[in-house]
């Protein structure tokens, strides 16, 4: 099906079956850290090292969704969305990563799928996003070939457990966050500055996925949609010399990690430093990590542009690229940005999924997360006027609905995130909900934006851009 046509005054539809969501992941959200025989994760250790965080913000206790499931199951409901994406905090499953399962762990999720379905809300479940169990860092974590076969542990215990509960499975959230950010740069946990453990998780993480993906296939009732969420950064060259940069820029952030899983092969050209060594890869691993998949997901955000620059004398908009003596990062200042410093280019998201249909061969693909942070505040008469970010749904969508009319198939959209949360190294000063957190209380409070959102999810149907801003004021949820 397609949408309507762009025709003055047409409201755009989004096909029918269109799945509408929201995100969330365990670590960012659950908080409870201590509770009923948790174990402890990466995040815990590296949020607790000062100098790693935003102000030191933890996320010791976060949102509390732990001890407030109810309570946020009815706000998932309330925006009237089909679907909601969580992870589940691997150590409260299996504390010490492997081995003897915490039931009161597993309850929690199993409670908190049961009552979303109560809601007639569709639980999507992601094995890991990034709160790896400190026990099996302590034992080489993704640079370790084991914490592959642990994961798939994890993923069946959990899918033996919840299998008839949740609809859709993911096994893993953005594989190169953890390894670039966690084993490359050191921004995030485990905080590792090092090429060669980095090149050796890249194998693992994507191992980890394909071993998961088998277990869960051995115990889920045939036909559970299974599939995995990736962020491929767009790079786009503004000159033509640049074009090899961003081509390498391309393979080192994507192509590492699309063309094993796609493809069932590391690029040719990845440069050695980041290559995973042959000798970690044994006979099979490739199968494994490119085993058909049933969906998906694509988590944007922005595209990078490249251009000629000397990153000893930047300019302004330029930022240095690693490796790089002629060419810069660098952000038009015609080009808005989000509090995140991240520009908004909705046309790159219609780009991208452009990408994935033609190189995942037609998949499903689903929005697993977009979304943007903003200065949100409550005003006086108790409301949170998030208007930057209706536009910025909005546009997403509308981008979302032009892939769809290039013939993509878009199978759903999940906003990110349900509620103001732990933004990893950015702590909480970074805002991305539909709900505002007052994190003094634990109080959660509607924006504007999330009555846009109930708006759309509810009817399908785009509204016009003069259309979202008064629908939000006066839509409340
Ligand atoms: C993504 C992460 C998600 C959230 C958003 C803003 O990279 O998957 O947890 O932090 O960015």
């Amino acid at each position: 099906m397609t949408s309507l046509s762009r025709g003055e005054g047409v409201a755009r539809r989004f096909p029918d079956g269109f799945v509408w969501g929201v995100g969330t992941s365990s670590y960012q959200i659950e908080g409870a850290v201590d509770a009923d025989g948790r174990g402890r994760s990466i995040w815990d250790v590296f949020t607790h090292t000062p100098g790693s965080t935003n102000r030191g913000d933890t996320g010791d206790i976060a949102c509390n969704a732990y001890n407030r499931l109810d309570e946020d199951v009815q706000l998932i409901s309330d925006l009237g969305v089909g679907s909601y994406r969580f992870s589940v905090s691997w150590p409260r499953v299996l504390p010490s990563g492997t081995g003897t399962v915490n039931q009161a762990g597993l309850d929690y999720y199993r409670r908190l799928v049961e009552a979303l379905n109560e809601k007639g809300v569709s639980p999507s479940l992601t094995v890991y996003h990034w709160d790896l169990p400190q026990a099996l860092e302590d034992k080489g974590g993704w640079a370790a070939r084991d914490t592959a076969e642990r994961l798939a542990e994890l993923a069946l215990v959990l899918g033996e457990a919840l299998g008839d509960q949740v609809a859709t499975w993911s096994t893993i959230n953005e594989p190169l966050q953890s390894v670039h950010q966690g084993y490359l740069h050191g921004t995030h946990a485990p905080g590792h500055r090092d090429a060669k453990l980095a090149a050796a998780a890249t194998h693992h993480v994507l191992l980890g996925h394909g071993l998961a993906l088998a277990a869960l296939r051995s115990c889920l009732p045939a036909g559970t949609p299974i599939g995995l969420a990736m962020d491929p950064q767009p790079f786009i060259a503004l000159t033509d010399d640049a074009r090899p940069v961003a081509d390498r820029l391309d393979t080192e952030w994507n192509r590492a990690f699309l063309d094993p899983v796609l493809q069932g092969r590391y690029p040719a050209e990845l440069a050695d430093h980041l290559r995973p060594p042959q000798e970690l890869i044994e006979a099979g691993d490739l199968e494994l990590i490119s085993a058909p998949i049933d969906f998906f997901g694509v988590n944007y955000y922005r595209p990078h542009y490249v251009r000629p620059g000397n990153p000893a004398e930047l300019r302004q908009g330029e930022s240095a690229i690693a490796g790089e003596r002629r060419f810069v990062e660098y952000k038009p200042p015609e080009v808005k940005r989000t509090v995140m410093e991240w520009i908004v280019v909705p046309q790159g998201l219609r780009e991208l999924l452009g990408r994935l249909h033609r190189e995942s061969g037609g998949l499903p693909l689903y929005v697993t997360e977009n979304g943007c942070a903003a200065d949100d505040y409550v005003a006086p008469e108790g409301i949170v006027n998030d208007e930057e970010r209706i536009e910025y749904i909005h546009d997403h969508l509308d981008a979302v609905l032009d892939a769809i009319d290039d013939g993509v198939n878009v199978a759903g959209f999940f906003y990110w995130t349900l509620m103001d949360n732990f933004e990893w190294a950015e702590g909480y000063r970074r805002r991305f909900g539909l709900y505002y957190v007052e994190f003094e209380s634990g109080r959660r409070i509607p924006k504007q934006s999330a009555g846009y959102y109930r708006q759309v999810a509810r009817s399908g149907e785009l509204p016009l851009p003069q259309e979202a801003a008064r629908l939000a004021a006066i839509i409340n949820v």
